[in-house]
């Protein structure tokens, strides 16, 4: 395994938006620790609303380059950050890499990386849809596959590399960089009262969509908007959108039946702080994200996941998180199921806010055994 004696300096690569919220306690816990690191940015999200306002709401500090990389198709993008990552890194040499999550920059840069023989930590590990369908699921299994470290958030991840015949030694079990996040942030959404889009506290839905199985078919994204607009009805629904799902909404003429759904609020993409304080004041949430499961659960707020599968089980096992695609008819059944249970905070071992601290003692323990 390809470990280095100690590791003095790391680089840390972020691309969209789910990426920032995971790096921010990773870089504090490594700069705290004295570790040299460089940020790099591939400017996979590039728009204010979804990279400057996280670093602002997270407190990242400006990346120490950003390699523009921008939007596309999956080679294009992929590509592109595999090139421009791999110069980077050859400029700019590290003892070690860390990617983290699923996103296409997460795969590009740890290709990268071991292609140039230097030792890749992954952060979010292990964890599997199996549905290679979704592109994520590609990006985490290739992932894995090449990185030296892998730290996943539940068991159910260490259950899934050990299957896939990954080392138990490269395997480390350390808890949620994303509720580290959270926890972090807590005093300040919670400082902040409710959210400027929120109705009133707990008597409102909130619905995110960005999924390309969700939001690329007219028939299908239609079908979600009907069902969710029905409950909007009688439940308002905050409707944060993605650019990527404004985009089809646009394309597919489908402006006017959601600006006709009574109840049914669009807004534009939320920062951090202003999103958690939305969330954590809501009934319900609908979604197709994997990150907004797990910030449901913690924050006690009933989750129906707009998807056929999940790659986070913990959430569905605890009891805070239905399944129900994308038929209308199954989204009605799984809202009025949430309805009636409600919620209540849960906590999966080691989701306490301490993740990237293990990881970063890890890392070095690690490196100079
Ligand atoms: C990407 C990730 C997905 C993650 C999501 C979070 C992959 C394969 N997908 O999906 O796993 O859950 O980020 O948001 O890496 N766009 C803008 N401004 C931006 C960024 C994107 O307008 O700052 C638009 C562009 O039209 C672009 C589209 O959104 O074509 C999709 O962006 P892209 O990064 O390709 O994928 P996401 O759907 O955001």
């Amino acid at each position: 395994m390809r470990r280095p004696a100690r590791i003095r300096t790391a680089t840390v690569v972020a691309g969209a938006r789910p990426n920032f919220v995971k790096v921010a306690p990773v870089l504090r816990a490594l700069r705290g620790r004295g570790v040299e690191v460089r940020l790099v940015h591939t400017g996979q999200h590039y728009d204010d609303a979804m990279s400057r306002a996280f670093f602002r709401d997270l407190g990242i500090p400006a990346p120490e380059v950003d390699l523009g990389v921008g939007s596309g198709p999956h080679g294009a993008q992929t590509g592109r950050v595999l090139e421009r990552f791999e110069a980077d890194l050859v400029a700019h040499p590290a003892d070690a890499v860390v990617v983290v999550g699923d996103v296409n920059s997460t795969l590009a840069a740890a290709l990268a990386a071991a292609k140039l023989e230097v030792p890749v930590a992954h952060v979010e590990a292990g964890l599997r849809s199996f549905d290679r369908a979704m592109p994520e699921e590609l990006n985490r299994l290739l992932t894995d596959r090449i990185a030296d470290w892998l730290f996943v958030t539940e068991t159910s991840g260490v259950r899934n590399l050990e299957r896939e015949g990954i080392p138990a030694a490269r395997i480390f079990l350390v808890g949620n960089v994303m509720i580290d996040s959270l926890e972090a942030a807590r005093r300040a959404w919670q400082a902040a009262g409710r959210a400027p889009a929120a109705p009133a506290q707990g008597a409102y839905a909130v619905m995110t969509l960005h999924r390309p199985a969700n939001v690329d078919r007219a028939d299908i994204l239609a079908g979600i908007l009907d069902a969710v607009g029905e409950l909007a009805g009688r439940l308002p629904v905050v409707f944060p959108v993605h650019p990527r799902t404004a985009e089809r909404l646009a394309a597919f003429g489908l402006g006017p039946r959601l600006a006709a759904a009574p109840g049914l609020a669009t807004t534009a993409p939320m920062g951090y702080l202003e999103f958690l304080g939305l969330l954590a004041g809501a009934r319900l949430i609908l979604t197709d994200s994997g990150g907004a499961q797990e910030e449901a659960l913690v924050l006690g707020v009933p989750c129906v996941t707009l998807r056929e599968s999940t790659e986070r089980p913990v959430t569905v096992a605890m009891g805070g998180n239905r399944l129900v695609g994308s038929d209308p008819a199954r989204i009605r059944v799984g809202i009025e199921a949430a309805l009636a249970v409600g919620g209540a905070p849960r906590r999966p071992p080691l989701w306490d806010g301490r993740a990237a601290e293990r990881i970063a003692d890890i890392l070095l323990e690690e490196a100079s055994a």
